[in-house]
C-alpha cells in the first residue's frame, strides 16, 4: 500500500494538518492542470456522450467542481484515473481489492470504493475526493475533528476515513457509537485509531447538523 519505495526520498516532516489537508496542500503542488470547459455545469453530460474509440474511451465528469474531459482505458479504475491521470493523490490505494476503504470517494454524493469503480462509470457524474471537501484554506468540520481528536497516526487511511465519515453524518447514521462503528466498518485503520475516529465523527456530527 505504498506510493513509493521506502528509501527513495529524504524524510519529510509532515504535520497532521498537512495530512488532513491533502486536498489543500499536496494537491496544490502535485495536481495537474485540468481542462475546464467554459460552459461546464455539474452533471450536464448524459451517458450517451461516452464515445468509444477502441479500448480508449472519452468521458466527461466533474471532479471537485472542475469539469474534466479525458481519454482513458476502458478498463481503468476510477482510483487510477484520479491518482495517475488527474493528480488527485489524496485518495489512497491500500488493497486495490475493495477491502480496506482507503480509496473511498463520493460519486453523486454517495460513497464509492474507487478501486472497484470503473472510471467510465464517472461519465456524467460528480466525483468528490478528499481534495474537494475543504473550502480553500478552511478545513471541513470533519477534517478539523480528526485533528482535534487524534483520529490518525500514519494518516494513510485518513482520506478514506474522512470521506466515509462525512457520508455517515449526511446519511444520519452518526446517531450512536455503535451506529458509527457499523457505518465505518469498511474503513480499516492499521494504526488502530478507531477510538479517536468515532469521537471525531460524534463531534463533527453536531457541528455539521447545526450548520
Ligand atoms: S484500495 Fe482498499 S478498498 Fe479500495
Ligand atoms: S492512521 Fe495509520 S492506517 Fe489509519
Amino acid at each position: 500500500m505504498k506510493d513509493r519505495n521506502v528509501g527513495d526520498v529524504e524524510p519529510v516532516s509532515v504535520t497532521r494538518r498537512a495530512v488532513l489537508g491533502t486536498g489543500a496542500g499536496a494537491a496544490a503542488t502535485t495536481m495537474l492542470p485540468l481542462p475546464i470547459r467554459a460552459d461546464a455545469q455539474e452533471g450536464m453530460v448524459p451517458p450517451s456522450s461516452l464515445v468509444e474509440t477502441g479500448t480508449t474511451i472519452r468521458i466527461a465528469t466533474t471532479v471537485n467542481s472542475q469539469f474534466v474531459e479525458i481519454d482513458i482505458d476502458s478498463r481503468a479504475s476510477l482510483l487510477d484515473m484520479l491518482r495517475e491521470r488527474l493528480g488527485f493523490t489524496g485518495t489512497k490505494k491500500g488493497c486495490d481489492h475493495g477491502q480496506c476503504g482507503a480509496c473511498t470517494v463520493h460519486v453523486d454524493g454517495r460513497t464509492a470504493l474507487s478501486c472497484l469503480t470503473l472510471a467510465a462509470k464517472a461519465n456524467g457524474r460528480t466525483v468528490t475526493t478528499i481534495e474537494g471537501v475543504a473550502a480553500g484554506d478552511t478545513l471541513h468540520a470533519m477534517q478539523r475533528a480528526f485533528i482535534d481528536h487524534d483520529a490518525l497516526q500514519c494518516g494513510y487511511c485518513t482520506p478514506g476515513q474522512v470521506m466515509s465519515a462525512i457520508a455517515c453524518v449526511r446519511q444520519r447514521q452518526a446517531t450512536s457509537k455503535d451506529s458509527i462503528r457499523e457505518f465505518m466498518s469498511g474503513n480499516i485503520c492499521r494504526c488502530g485509531a478507531y477510538v479517536g475516529i468515532v469521537a471525531a465523527i460524534e463531534a463533527a456530527a453536531s457541528e455539521m447538523q447545526e450548520g
